[in-house]
């Protein structure tokens, strides 16, 4: 070999020691101002995912709380974590700088659900899945809903009353999904919603099962079904192609929707979308229902003043003749703050995960690339510092508005619910028709909580539904 080539050889070595050496030295940088935050990482691999869930969550995070503070970092579920449980950190994460945290799902559900659905994804896809969702759950579009949906409120209670038990979480359930596939689908046959409905609880089941590929376990059966989801999908947006309904619901707005190249979305891109807002407008929705049911149950003055309420709009729709109308459901401030303080009180939402895509700096504290990141909701809204006594549902608490992040049952920033108008839509109309024709009692003595993923009262809130005949 030459001279000159060794001197080129050496120069390399040199250039990409030096490289490696100041990119180290970068990348150590942060390392260097900054620690990681206080905590236990738990045992090895398996970190302190057992007493995460051999407690009760909220008691493993308020004790961590206590102990470290608004920021800790601990180890569950495989993933090294840290905990926020202030409303700054919460901002800080979904807002201010949300685009160094991306959203996180292990890959068996997000596989279960479709890849594509928006809450999978960040930044343009994501803007644009976002828009066509927000546009179709807006005020102006569900104001074309509220016939509909009363309709269904009215035909569930009727199907409840008599006497009889239900589980009032199973029927909020099926209330909350005819809602979601009317909102997104529009008008089905009879025979493509069954065949969804039945579908989708299989894979719903699968959804919170151990993911194996084992024929028989509730994981394959559910990885099948939802491909059978897709081919009833499949045929539903081949009939819509063809005929174009007068209205507009999600799927048109997903048919119509074209890129800045012009390319329509394909069929998958909309089929994971129909079941990712699917999912996640049915469990949420019925679970804070079926609270709003056990906590005006337990308080009766709470449960006489929703009456009036209620009955004063029944009575100006002519006993019931006339159909609620939006405006309406805009206008029940006592059965709003019944909502809110349910939604506060159950926070269904405990947290949520978010990934670090680069290593961030929080208050002096590393939050390393990689780790997981989890907004701790439920510990914010039981924060005596932001709303007193917290444990004791008052809904005369809302009467002031919450100070900024203290109250975010819907989350906040880029990936915020875009189904909430809809939601509340489901619950106004419910309470609506439930307080001023029916009364109802709950069955057994038994007030604790179950975890079905998300916190319902125990037993799915057991109970008898009568019709009274003059509200
Ligand atoms: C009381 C009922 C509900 C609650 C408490 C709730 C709560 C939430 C929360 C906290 C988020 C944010 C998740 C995150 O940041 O990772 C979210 C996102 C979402 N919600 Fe809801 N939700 C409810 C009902 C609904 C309904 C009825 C729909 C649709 C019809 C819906 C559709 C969505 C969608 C599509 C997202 C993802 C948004 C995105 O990633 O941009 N939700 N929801």
């Amino acid at each position: 070999m030459e001279k000159s080539g060794v001197f080129y050889y050496v120069l390399v070595i040199l250039d990409t020691l030096l490289s490696y050496i100041f990119l180290r030295r970068n990348k150590r940088k942060p390392q260097k101002r900054a620690k990681l935050p206080p905590g236990s990482m738990g045992w090895p691999l398996v970190g302190e995912t057992l007493q995460l869930y051999s407690q009760d969550p909220t008691v493993f995070f308020a004790s961590k709380q206590r102990r470290y503070g608004e920021i800790f970092k601990t180890h569950v579920l495989g993933c090294p974590c840290v905990m926020l449980t202030s409303p700054e950190a919460a901002r800080f994460v979904l807002v201010t700088q949300t685009h160094l945290f991306k959203p996180t799902y292990p890959k068996s559900k997000e596989s279960l659900i479709g890849p594509s659905a928006l809450f999978f994804h960040q930044g343009d896809y994501h803007i644009r899945m976002r828009k066509l969702v927000q546009a179709s759950l807006s005020p102006e579009a569900l104001r074309n809903l509220v016939a509909d949906i009363e309709a269904m409120a009215i035909s569930a209670l009727d199907s409840w009353a008599g006497g009889h038990v239900i589980n009032t979480f199973h029927e909020m359930k099926k209330f909350s999904f005819e809602v979601g596939i009317h909102a997104i689908l529009g008008h089905l046959e009879p025979h493509q919603r069954e065949d969804l409905k039945k579908n989708y609880s299989i894979v719903e089941r699968g959804y919170n099962s151990f993911p194996t590929n084992l024929p028989g376990t509730p994981y394959k059966k559910a990885q099948l079904a939802r491909k059978r989801l897709s081919k009833i999908l499949s045929g539903i947006i081949g009939e819509r192609k063809e005929y174009r309904s007068i209205g507009k619901d999600l799927l048109d707005s997903l048919l119509d929707s074209k890129d800045d190249k012009g390319e329509f979305l394909n069929e998958d891109q909309i089929s994971d979308n129909i079941i990712g807002v699917l999912f996640a407008a049915q469990d949420t929705t019925a679970s804070v229902m079926t609270w709003i049911l056990r906590y005006l149950y337990d308080d009766s003055k709470l449960l006489e003043a929703v009456k009036a309420e209620q009955k004063a709009i029944y009575q100006s729709n002519r006993e019931g003749h006339q159909q609620l109308t939006w405006n309406q459901t805009r206008n029940m401030p006592i059965t709003y703050r019944v909502i809110q303080e349910s939604l506060r009180m159950a926070s269904i939402i405990s947290f949520i995960f978010r990934e670090a895509v680069a290593d961030v700096e929080y208050k002096g504290y590393l939050i390393p690339k990689g780790w997981k990141v989890m907004p701790l909701f439920r510990n914010i809204h039981h924060n005596p510092d932001f709303f007193a006594d917290p444990q004791k549902f008052d809904p005369s608490r809302f009467e002031v508005k919450p100070k900024p992040y203290t109250f975010m049952p819907f989350g906040s920033g880029v990936h915020a619910c875009p189904g909430n108008e809809l939601a509340k839509l489901e619950m106004f109309t419910m309470v609506h028709h439930l307080v001023t024709k029916f009364r109802w009692e709950v069955v057994g003595s038994q007030s604790g909580i179950q975890y079905g993923p998300f916190p319902i009262p125990l037993l799915g809130l057991p109970a008898k539904f009568w019709k009274v005949s003059t509200p």
